[in-house]
């Protein structure tokens, strides 16, 4: 295993730093214990559901043997009385996890803290975070503006997400269309301690979702979908929602917010309206097309509806293989013999004493340097683009690995908080002039040749890169 630690995973006691995220009436128990088994958190999305229902569905949970889950609950669009009962239930219940979304309840997020459950709640502002640390949450997700179903946050993730990271001394989880192994990397590089998945989990077997709206999701790409509120009722107002372009979104239904109510499916005796937040589940029928088919901008990379091992698998894969070149030992090192740069192999080396605050100069560069690629490879125009250019995960890798080195290296003394990095210099010639500095040091070879690969990656970008 070469993913990095997650200190969320050690809060959630998950195997592997990705979570299912609470998808109201998409992730029920089934869904969860997939991802559970396969190694992930999952939060059964419980918005709006009665007692009956969130007992059942935990219940399920225990009995196939699982203990550590959550449910998500959503305050602000649920009636006082049945959030009451809810809170109730869960406290009952004695469920280990609770995610909240949308605005934040001070109140319930005291209620469940004080009974001994964990809370993490979803934000979508470094202000929002901050507030949630306050209050005693204990792990917040960073919402970017490409997640599908409601979407709090206006920005997009490359930029909110390493500000959340640096504003709060908690765990942060990055959402918003991630889908990939280059996703998990790039986040982690970010400052994140994993990733959220709402769609690529939405697109599996064991999701609740109807096959009608797995189906829609396949042929879609990320400027298929479109931030919206044409689907509104069961909600506060302004909570813009992220779907696949329709009849409904072009306006071609007519006017969302006209007092007519009309009825266009069912589910088990509850009538679902045109324009209400509903999206089609297995329980209901009706008219799905016409119903919200929530989709966040990561929707390119799922092409086939897979188990939710697979789809867990898959990213882990891929995101092992990207952190795979720089993650040798030094014995592996000098088996394979090291990577030849002529200045570097002399052996001279001038000592190693205190590499700790270079490797963590290197490791802050490395993630300034990621992050104006990442505004480099993006279009600014464009509303609806996955969360992170492809290309860019080669150097969020760089950035991981550098950040561990610097880890291992300080051996758990306290983190020094990122340095400021001079904007005179480019990036890539500031670290370039750190390594000509750092490499010289080392008499360790894997260390050494890690970092001499860097230098020739950075090198092959050309002086002219944003890195
Ligand atoms: C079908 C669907 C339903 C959702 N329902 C909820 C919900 O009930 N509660 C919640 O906190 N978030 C909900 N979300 C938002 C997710 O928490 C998360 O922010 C989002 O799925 C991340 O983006 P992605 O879908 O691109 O992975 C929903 C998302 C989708 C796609």
């Amino acid at each position: 295993m070469t993913l990095p630690d997650s200190p969320a995973c050690n809060l959630l006691g998950s195997k592997l730093p990705l979570v299912l995220a609470g998808m109201g009436g998409v992730a029920r128990s089934e869904l969860v214990a997939a991802v559970t088994t396969a190694g992930g958190f999952g939060f059964l999305g419980m918005v709006r559901e009665p007692p009956k229902l969130i007992e059942r569905e935990v219940t399920r949970l225990r009995e196939l043997g699982h203990s550590r889950f959550g449910v998500n609950i959503i305050p602000a669009s649920t009636d006082p009385a049945l959030l009451e009962r809810q809170v109730a239930t869960l406290i009952a219940l004695a469920v280990p996890v609770v995610c909240t979304f949308w605005t934040l309840d001070q109140q319930v997020t005291r209620r469940l803290r004080d009974a001994g459950i964990m809370v993490v709640h979803q934000v979508g502002s470094v202000d929002e975070a901050i507030e949630a640390v306050r209050s005693g949450v204990e792990i917040v997700i960073a919402q970017g503006r490409e997640a599908g179903g409601h979407v709090r946050g206006t920005r997009a993730i490359r930029d909110l997400l390493p500000e959340v990271a640096d504003a709060v001394n908690i765990p942060v989880l990055a959402a918003g269309g991630m889908a990939t192994g280059a996703d998990l990397v790039t986040a982690m590089a970010l400052g994140a301690s994993g990733i959220v998945l709402g769609t690529a989990l939405m697109a599996t077997e064991e999701s609740f979702a109807h096959a009608y709206h797995k189906q829609r999701l396949l042929a879609a790409e990320a400027d298929d979908t479109v931030l919206t509120s044409s689907f509104h009722i069961n909600w506060p107002p302004n909570a813009p929602t992220r779907v696949l372009k329709s009849a409904i979104t072009s306006g071609a239904r007519g006017d969302p917010h006209a007092s007519e109510r009309t009825v266009i499916g069912d589910e088990e005796g509850r009538q679902i309206y045109l324009f209400s937040t509903d999206s089609p589940l297995r329980s209901m029928t009706g008219d799905f097309e016409s119903m919200a088919l929530y989709a966040g901008t990561g929707i390119g990379h799922i092409t086939a509806i897979t188990s939710a091992t697979d789809r867990l698998t898959q990213i882990v894969a891929e995101a092992e293989t990207l952190l795979a070149p720089a993650t040798a030992s030094d014995e592996q090192v000098e088996l394979a013999s090291s990577v030849c740069y002529a200045g570097e192999m002399s052996g001279a080396y001038m000592g190693e004493a205190d590499l700790t605050d270079d490797l963590w100069l290197l490791a802050a560069q490395m993630r300034a340097a990621l992050r104006t690629a990442l505004a480099h490879g993006a279009d600014p125009s464009a509303s609806s683009q996955p969360p992170f250019a492809a290309k860019s995960a080669t150097l969020a890798s760089w950035a991981l690995q550098m950040r561990r080195l610097a880890a291992r290296e300080s051996q758990g003394a306290a983190l020094p908080p990122h340095p400021v990095i001079s904007g005179k210099l480019p990036a890539q010639a500031l670290i370039l002039q750190a390594l000509g500095g750092l490499i010289p040091r080392i008499s360790r070879p894997a260390l050494r040749d890690q970092l001499v690969q860097l230098r020739l990656f950075l090198e092959a970008q050309g002086p002219a890169a944003p890195v």
